[in-house]
């Protein structure tokens, strides 16, 4: 009997095997045991797309409830500029007191703390009184609360500059003991820290949430594999990770489609190709279309040949490619060196000292040479 499919390509979904991050479970564990005595070290988690912020949000989570501290998880909507922070302060609270266990008795009175909507000191201070009581509420050493996708809020960014305000008032510090932990995407943190340089010092721990290491990826998917009655061969376990580079939701996508093509219980080479293409057209509904959309037309041509050639390309190589040979096209050949120098800047491509341009991302390099143009 063939299990159901164990792999979990959706965002949010916590993976059943969850892999490697034994550094930042470690961070965090000393991180829970330090703010039993002294004051909380806040946390900020910093990591791109797909990459497991809110897997390792909820992994703290059951870290923190093991130990017998209550954690309230909150997942950040998106908010507009015509939000204001006390929405935001507002929902967070809501979700703080939806979080935590045994709350719901005292919830009605606690949120009614919120109920004169009016201006910012407002939101600062009725923050403040809500923790006070949630605090009393709780009855606990310690509680623990996880703001998941930060980023959202960076259209009503003073919201963070409150949470850092209430989290150093006085009376808070005396008389709680919340350790937050935030997750957010690097460009959207850089923006609050641009405007509010007191956020950036203040949640100076940052965890960054990056790929899977090449044992770390593997033995996630041999473990997610057991017992369900699929084997992968050796050389489609080795192409996920090629393919990937360790890439969490690239990983669980790819696996996934491959565990859904099985034949008699056998993954091999047959399927590879068809998997691929299922996983790239799904990858470029969810990111790649947007990635690539911030090229222009001639950077795209570019991008092509990268993607084609699958080797780094110096500025000179490229410029003979355009003048001889089955590439060569009407190309403005004098601003090669300026559209690769934007494509870098923009992150879709990296550049070796001495070698050229390449693009890094495997799966992005192939969605383009299969998908992308003409
Ligand atoms: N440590 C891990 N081991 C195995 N799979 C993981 C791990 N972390 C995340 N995943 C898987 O990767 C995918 C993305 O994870 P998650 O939603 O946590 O990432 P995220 O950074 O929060 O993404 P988003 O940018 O969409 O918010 C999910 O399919 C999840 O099951
Ligand atoms: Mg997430």
């Amino acid at each position: 009997m063939i299990s159901s499919n164990p792999f979990t390509p959706q965002s949010g979904w916590e993976p059943k095997i969850f892999g490697g991050r034994s550094r930042e479970l470690e961070i965090f564990k000393s991180n829970l045991d330090g703010a039993l005595d002294a004051r909380p070290s806040h946390l900020i988690v910093l990591g791109e797309w797909g990459v497991g912020k809110t897997s390792l949000l909820k992994q703290f989570r059951r870290i923190s409830q093991e130990n017998g501290f209550p954690a309230a998880f909150c997942g950040i909507s998106k908010f507009t500029e015509k939000n204001k922070a006390l929405d935001a302060i507002h929902l967070i609270a809501e979700e703080m007191v939806m979080g935590f266990p045994k709350i719901d008795t005292v919830q009605k009175n606690l949120l009614e703390l919120f109920s004169k909507r009016k201006s910012l000191s407002n939101g600062q201070v009725q923050f403040t009184k809500f923790l006070l009581e949630l605090w009393k509420a709780l009855d606990t050493k310690l509680a623990v609360v996880l703001l998941d996708d930060i980023q959202n809020l960076m259209e009503v960014s003073n919201t963070i500059d409150i949470l850092r305000a209430v989290l150093s008032s006085d009376n808070v510090i005396k008389e709680t003991r919340f350790l937050f932990i935030l997750s957010s995407t690097p460009l959207g943190w850089e923006s609050f820290i641009d405007k509010h340089d007191p956020v950036g010092r203040f949640f100076r721990k940052r965890l960054n949430a990056e790929n899977l290491e090449k044992s770390e990826a593997m033995a996630t998917i041999d473990m997610t594999l057991r017992g369900t009655g699929v084997v992968f061969e050796e050389c489609i376990r080795k192409n996920i990770f090629k393919y990937t580079g360790g890439h969490p939701y690239e990983v669980q996508l790819l696996a996934s489609h491959l565990y859904d093509s099985q034949i008699e219980g056998r993954v091999n080479t047959d399927s590879w190709d068809n998997a691929l293409n299922n996983t790239l057209k799904e990858l470029g509904r969810d990111y790649f279309n947007f990635l690539l959309s911030k090229a222009s037309d001639r950077e795209k041509d570019l991008l092509k040949i990268l993607a084609e050639e699958k080797k780094p390309i110096t500025i000179k190589d490229f410029t003979t490619m355009m003048i001889v040979g089955k590439r060569a096209k009407k190309f403005p050949i004098a601003n090669i060196k300026n559209f690769l120098y934007r494509l870098e800047e923009k992150g879709l491509v990296r550049r070796m000292e001495n070698s050229g341009f390449y693009i890094q991302d495997l799966m992005f390099s192939e969605f383009i040479a299969r998908f992308a143009l003409e």
